[in-house]
């Protein structure tokens, strides 16, 4: 049977900002998101029967309907009958390096990996922009795991805009082993904290124009100048108004990277994942080392990793 390895980036992201609230329960984002070596292996194997398997060797993630890759083989099962079923069904493995519930997209991530590997192993012939919008049906982050790279998303975080690469910086990243931070409490916290403007479709003029605010803004300038300061200092995320305060100790461990220099230091996505930018690899190790022996948490992990200029990546 025919087999497909691929590689799932993690995602950081540069610049979060609520812009309002919707109808459907989501939130009007701006966001910078930017793919990093970290990732996950993910295989599709044919299998002889209709059938959907899923294996993870970390215990914490699912094997059902519930993970977001066994999800993509149903949605294409249910979208592409006629081609699914003649060739069977699928075993998809995943490796997991990408801590989970961390802020690094790395569920989506093994969607998205699911997607293109499946329309590979099922000759479904779909082009990268019908995989995204596919993919903004299982998750508001796979249509951006499925490009990868660097780009503004906005909407729910499903519309991209890719922006030129920035393969050059490290990262590096640090999250307590024991904490984990669910999407859906950061947002329902920060709208009842911070009752983000309410957006109806009506609004559309509004919302062009705030979002247009990020095209001219300083955190992309920087991007397009590739200049690894300015993007440190324009580094930005309303989700770490609910979860710093809420977990001090997440709050101790920004403040620690943060002093040991590098470029600069934020919470991604819905955290609980700080990150520090660095120019090289060597300056991200120091950074890491430093921190390590500050803090000296056992369940405090790191990991140091280059921005991608690729979300997923088939593995010869
Ligand atoms: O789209 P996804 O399933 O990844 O989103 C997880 C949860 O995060 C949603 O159920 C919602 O509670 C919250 N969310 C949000 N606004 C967004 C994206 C996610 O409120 N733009």
């Amino acid at each position: 049977m025919r087999l497909y390895t691929l590689l799932a980036a993690a995602k950081i992201n540069l610049y979060l900002e609520i812009l309002g609230d919707r109808c459907d329960g989501f939130h009007e984002l701006v966001m910078v998101m930017q793919s990093i070596s970290l990732a996950d292996r993910v295989t599709v194997r044919g299998l002889n029967m209709p059938m959907i398997q899923l294996r993870c060797d970390h215990p914490q993630v699912p094997t059902d309907a519930t993970n977001l890759a066994y999800r993509a083989a149903m949605l294409l099962q249910e979208k592409f009958p006629d081609v699914a079923n003649k060739s069977g069904g699928v075993e998809i493995t995943i490796d997991k390096r990408i801590p989970v519930g961390a802020g690094l997209a790395g569920g989506s991530s093994n969607g998205a990996a699911a997607l293109v590997g499946l329309n590979l192993l099922w000759d479904l012939g779909l082009t990268q922009m019908e995989l995204q919008e596919l993919g903004a049906e299982l998750g508001s982050d796979v249509p951006f795991c499925v490009m990868g790279g660097t780009a503004i998303a906005t909407g729910r975080g499903e519309e991209l805009d890719p922006l030129t690469g920035l393969d050059s910086l490290w990262v590096v990243l640090a999250k307590f082993e024991t904490l984990s931070v669910a999407t859906p409490w950061a947002y329902k916290t920060y709208r009842q904290q911070f009752h983000p403007t309410y957006i109806s479709a009506s609004d559309q003029s509004t919302l062009a124009e705030r979002q247009a605010r990020i095209h001219s803004g300083p955190m992309v300038s920087a991007i397009s100048a590739k200049d690894g300061a300015a993007i440190g200092r324009h580094l930005y995320n309303d989700l770490e108004k609910v979860v710093l305060p809420t977990h001090p100790e997440v709050s101790q461990l920004r403040d620690a990277m943060a002093a040991y220099g590098g470029l600069g230091t934020l919470m991604t996505g819905s955290g609980p994942t700080i990150f520090t930018l660095a120019e090289t690899q060597t300056e991200a190790e120091v950074i890491q080392t430093q921190v390590r022996s500050q803090l000296a948490h056992p369940s405090l992990k790191f990991w140091v990793a280059q921005f991608s200029p690729t979300g997923i990546r088939l593995v010869d």
